[in-house]
């Protein structure tokens, strides 16, 4: 496996590199799990060869104590990528990745910035944007993999992609869970005993929703998770959103779209946990 840590080195790599065949690619930002290795691995499976990036980028946390917090396990994570196989990791410096400073390029995502995740986190995706542009620019892969953990992400990255990046293809991959339930997530590392007890209660109760949405309307389903949330000690919910799959646009009936997405986001403590379900209404 070869590690390449700046910008430089991976582009005399890639020159000198035999095409053979696609070039696909993985962004992370490190302190992986199974979940990040099953994209690797898709990627692997799919292209002549795979590059993975390692960065934590700093345009898309909109709290300095969640940047400064955020994990950082660089040997661990190149031991799990060498033992999958993994062919090219670039880890980037800042100063590489942002030249001079963070630019403040503005993206227009038309809603899908604007909900959820983008309400709550005022220029995340802005940064998300950024960073995914400049690496795609960088890399130029024909796939690039992304996870349906952060369902608005893939959206967003989707239109981002139509809009100026048409070569590259976006492969969603499924959400990998732990034993228990909960999604994987690098923020999972930050929780104690008792959050992280208390945190697969998040998607047992997104499984019942997908339940009760075969009985009860969109309005009332808000309701019923709102109020079990309330009587939870452990678990703070920030915001639950029942939308289009697509447009991500609010759905109040059922009948508004052919398929609805349940997403959530909740504190654990100082965690904060975002998780999704797909409903199918029969
Ligand atoms: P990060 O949170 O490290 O996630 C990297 C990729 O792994 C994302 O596409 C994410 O959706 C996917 N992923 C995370 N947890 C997963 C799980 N449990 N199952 C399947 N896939 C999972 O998302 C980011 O980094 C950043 O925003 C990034 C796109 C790298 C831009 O900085």
């Amino acid at each position: 496996m070869k590690v390449v840590s700046s910008v430089y080195q991976l582009t005399v790599f890639l020159a000198n590199h035999p095409k053979k065949g696609s070039l696909g690619f993985i962004p992370t930002m490190g302190a992986l799990h199974e979940g990040h290795a099953s994209l690797v691995k898709k990627s692997l499976s799919q292209n002549a060869l795979s590059i993975c990036s390692i960065f934590v980028n700093p345009s898309q946390f909109n709290n300095k104590k969640d940047f400064q917090n955020y994990p950082n396990r660089l040997d661990k994570d190149l031991n799990l990528l060498r033992k999958i196989g993994c062919d090219v990791v670039f880890t980037p410096s800042k100063e590489d990745i942002y030249p001079n400073g963070v630019p403040s390029k503005l993206f227009d995502f038309g809603l899908l910035d604007k909900v959820m995740e983008g309400a709550s986190r005022p220029g995340h995706f802005n940064g998300v944007a950024m960073v995914v542009s400049r690496l795609f620019e960088i890399i130029k892969p024909q796939r690039a993999y992304f996870g349906e953990k952060d369902f608005q992400q893939l959206a967003i990255i989707k239109s981002l992609t139509a809009q100026k990046f048409k070569s590259v293809e976006i492969i969603s991959c499924d959400t990998l869970r732990e034993k228990d339930g909960l999604a994987m997530s690098s923020r999972n590392l930050l929780l104690d005993k008792r959050y992280r007890a208390a945190a697969p209660r998040i998607y047992q109760r997104l499984l019942a929703v997908q339940e009760r949405a075969q009985s009860v309307c969109v309005s009332e389903l808000r309701s019923w998770i709102e109020n079990v949330f309330t009587n939870d000690e452990d678990l703070v919910l920030e915001y639950f959103e029942i939308a289009d799959a697509k447009s991500l646009k609010k759905s109040d009936n059922w009948s508004d779209f052919p398929e609805h997405v349940a997403c959530i986001a909740v504190f654990a403590g100082t965690t904060r946990l975002i998780d999704n379900i797909l409903l199918e209404i029969n």
